[in-house]
C-alpha cells in the first residue's frame, strides 16, 4: 500500500531531521539503583521504581508463590473467567487502606484513564483537564464524545472561572504528582473549587506510595477525598497495572461497560498476588520514604547552585537544559561516565523545556547524587 509506505517514511525522516528519534535500549538488568548495559554498569536516575521494590527480594519471592498458588496466566477477561479471589482481595486492601468503597483493575494505567473518560463522559459533558496532565489523560479527552477544555496548569483560579461559566456536567481530572515536573496539583484548593460543581478525578500515579500517611498519596496527604482515584502500579509498586477507585454503583457501571476493562485479558492472579504484598510493603515499610526524603535533601544540597535546578519536594526532579540536542548530548556524556539518565524532549515537553529527568529511588545512595552533580559540574564547565 503506497500512501501507508510514503506516509511512514516521511513522519520518521521527520522525526529524524527535527532530532527526536527514539530509540529502545535493551538493558541486561536493573538492580540496587544500577543498570546493566552491554557488560557496563550504570547508576541509574530514570525509572519511577521509587521505594525499590521492582527488584526487592521481597517482591520477587511474593511473585513466585503466586506464580506456585496460581499458575502463570488469568486466561479469561475478568467478566468471563479472568477474575479470582487474588484480585477481589487485592481491591478490597486498596479500598479498606485509601478509603473507597469499590475498584476495578486494569493491565496499565494508560488504560485505565482511557476506560474512565471514555466510559463515564458523554457528549452533553465538558471535561477540564490540567494542562499538563498524562498523554493517556489527555488523548482520552480529545478522542472521548464530551467537550474538552484544559486549564492553566496547577491554577485553581483558572479552573474556578471555567466551573463558573455556564458549563454543562463539568468533570475535573488533575494528577497529584505531575510526572514530568515533579510539582504537586494544589488539590484543597481543587477540592474546593469543584465542591458541589463538579466531579472530579486524580490520577495519582507518582503520588501513592511516595507521598501522604503510610504512603496513601497525594488526596491523603493534602486530606481531600476525589470522586475517583486511580493508582497506577508501574511506579511505587515496583510493577504494572492500576486500579481505579470509587463508589460501589460508579465501579459497577465501569465494570460493566467500560470497554478496556470488559474486552481484555484480566492481569494474571499472580501478578494481583505480588500486588497486595507491594501494597503490604507500601504500608509498612517507612523506611523507604525515609530513605527517599534524605535523599532528596542530598540532592537539593548539592544541585541547587547549577543552572536548570527546579526545587520539587517529590523524588521526580527535572533539570531544564533547554534545547533537544543539548539534553541529549548531556545525557550522552553522563552515560559516558557511567550515569543512566533520560533526556525528555518535546512532544513530551514544550518546546525549549527540554530537560534530563532525575528520579530518585530508595535504592539509591548519598554518594550517588553527589558524584551526579559533580559530573554534572564538570560538563558545564567544559561547556556542554
Ligand atoms: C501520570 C501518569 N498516569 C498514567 C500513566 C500510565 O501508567 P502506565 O505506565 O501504568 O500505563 C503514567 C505513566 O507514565 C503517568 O505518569
Amino acid at each position: 500500500m503506497p500512501a501507508f509506505n510514503l506516509r511512514i517514511t516521511r513522519a520518521l525522516a521527520q522525526r529524524a531531521e527535527q532530532g527526536l528519534t527514539r530509540t529502545l535500549l535493551p538493558h541486561q538488568g536493573i538492580a540496587q539503583g544500577a543498570l546493566h548495559h552491554h557488560g557496563q554498569s550504570f547508576v541509574h536516575f530514570s525509572g519511577n521504581d521509587y521505594l525499590g521494590l521492582a527488584n526487592s527480594a521481597e517482591l520477587v519471592q511474593a511473585w513466585q508463590q503466586g506464580l506456585g498458588r496460581w499458575g502463570a496466566g488469568s486466561s479469561a477477561s475478568p467478566l468471563v473467567t479472568g477474575f479470582s479471589d487474588v484480585h477481589q482481595r487485592l481491591i478490597r486492601e486498596l479500598c479498606d487502606w485509601l478509603g473507597y468503597e469499590d475498584g476495578v483493575l486494569f493491565n496499565s494505567g494508560f488504560s485505565a484513564n482511557q476506560a474512565t473518560l471514555f466510559t463515564l463522559l458523554e457528549a452533553t459533558d465538558t471535561l477540564l483537564q490540567d494542562k499538563l496532565n498524562h498523554a493517556s489523560l489527555m488523548e482520552a479527552g480529545m478522542l472521548g464524545k464530551a467537550k474538552m477544555k484544559r486549564f492553566k496548569h496547577n491554577d485553581t483560579q483558572h479552573l474556578t472561572q471555567l466551573l463558573t461559566d455556564d458549563i454543562a456536567n463539568p468533570f475535573v481530572v488533575t494528577e497529584g504528582v505531575f510526572s514530568m515536573d515533579g510539582d504537586k496539583a494544589p488539590l484543597m484548593d481543587i477540592a474546593t473549587a469543584c465542591q458541589n460543581r463538579a466531579w472530579w478525578m486524580v490520577d495519582d500515579a507518582h503520588g501513592v506510595g511516595v507521598h501522604g500517611p503510610d504512603g496513601a498519596g497525594s488526596c491523603a496527604l493534602a486530606g481531600v477525598k476525589p470522586d475517583i482515584l486511580v493508582v497506577t502500579f508501574g511506579k511505587a509498586f515496583g510493577l504494572s497495572g492500576a486500579v481505579v477507585l470509587t463508589r460501589r454503583e460508579v465501579a459497577d457501571y465501569l465494570t460493566q461497560f467500560a470497554r478496556h476493562h470488559v474486552y481484555s485479558t484480566a492481569m494474571p492472579p499472580a501478578q494481583a498476588h505480588a500486588l497486595l504484598h507491594a501494597t503490604h510493603m507500601i504500608q509498612t515499610q517507612q523506611w523507604r520514604r525515609d530513605k527517599l526524603n534524605e535523599l532528596q535533601h542530598v540532592y537539593h544540597d548539592v544541585f541547587h547552585f547549577l543552572p536548570g535546578y527546579v526545587a520539587t519536594d517529590t523524588p521526580i526532579k527535572p533539570f531544564i537544559v533547554g534545547e533537544s540536542e543539548r539534553a541529549l548530548r548531556l545525557a550522552r556524556c553522563l552515560k559516558e561516565r557511567g550515569y543512566w539518565l533520560t533526556a525528555i524532549r518535546p512532544p513530551t515537553v514544550a518546546q525549549g523545556k527540554a530537560r534530563l529527568r532525575i528520579t530518585l529511588t530508595a535504592d539509591h545512595n548519598p554518594e550517588q547524587i553527589i558524584a551526579l552533580a559533580q559530573e554534572l559540574t564538570r560538563l558545564f564547565e567544559e561547556g556542554i
